[in-house]
């Protein structure tokens, strides 16, 4: 039997115009994301690795359709993600979420975190009664680990490991089947990035999630991820099993960013 591709990338580019000078109107274009194609099952998880300015969160924003590719293709499900329309494209975007790096900025900080983590329910599930969307909304903070007082909390009453934790229950709570963290933890100490991490695991075995962790950080994509691309300069150079592309890395650029994290002394 043919299994299903969960999600499939075909030769997606970006460029972005860049202005010169203020008062120069310039043609000169930055390609962001260069020809980038992979495939993924469900239920794996894709770490993406990259210095910054890659183009990792532009690719994260096309696959999410938050902006429009220049070319390529993107299925999703079999389906042409790229072309739906209506009612077709609200039910997909209700399964696909993105866990932002700075939590803070995505929530609204006059909103208590009971509405905040409410809010795509309200949105999606309107007929959902008042009293069936606090039990969802307690049910996702009891799994993200916040107790029931978070509530009726303001986000600046959190910490920043508590607050993305608040991002993914508002991420989680449509039960997407895809989730692209874009740089989770790179604003969270070390110690708190790893609660954070571990969390996401636990959740992406307890919702089967397709997740996509993106990360400039190598440490961090290889806590999780059970396939690594590598992108360098908008093209991905690398990609493939995180064992093969971590233990027996082929490209140069793939070598440097491995020989660059710091080992633990013995
Ligand atoms: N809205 C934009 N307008 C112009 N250039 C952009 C825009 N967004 C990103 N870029 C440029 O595209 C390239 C890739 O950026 P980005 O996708 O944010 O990379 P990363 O997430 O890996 O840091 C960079 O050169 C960046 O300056
Ligand atoms: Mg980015």
């Amino acid at each position: 039997m043919q299994s299903e591709k969960f999600l499939e990338v075909h030769n997606l580019k970006k460029s972005y115009s860049v202005s010169t000078g203020a008062f120069t109107k310039s043609n000169r274009r930055t390609v962001a994301v260069d020809n980038v194609s992979f495939a993924l099952e469900r239920g794996d998880t894709l770490g993406i690795v990259g210095e910054s300015g890659c183009g990792k969160t532009t690719l994260a924003r096309m696959i999410l359709r938050l902006i429009e590719p220049d070319s390529g293709e993107i299925l999703f499900r079999n389906q042409n993600w790229l072309r739906a329309r209506g009612s077709d494209l609200r039910a997909l975007r209700r399964t696909m979420q993105m866990i932002f790096q700075d939590p803070v900025a995505s929530l609204n900080p006059r909103m208590k975190v009971g509405a905040i983590v409410g809010e795509p329910l309200a949105v999606h599930e309107p007929n959902l009664s008042r009293r069936d969307r606090r039990k969802r909304v307690a049910e996702i903070l009891e799994l993200v680990g916040l107790g029931l007082e978070s509530l009726y909390r303001y986000p600046h009453e959190f910490s920043g490991g508590q607050r993305q934790r608040i991002g993914i229950a508002r991420a989680l709570i449509l039960r997407p089947e895809l989730v692209i963290g874009d740089e989770p933890v790179s604003a969270l100490d070390v110690s708190v990035g790893a609660q954070i991490l571990d969390l996401l695991a636990h959740l992406q075995r307890e919702f089967s999630l397709t997740l996509i962790l993106i990360s400039h950080s190598l440490p961090v994509v290889a806590q999780l991820a059970t396939r690594v691309a590598v992108m360098q300069k908008g093209r991905i150079v690398e990609i493939g099993s995180a064992d093969e592309v971590l233990g027996a890395p082929q490209h140069p650029y793939t070598k440097a960013l491995i020989a660059a994290v710091p080992q633990i002394p013995v």
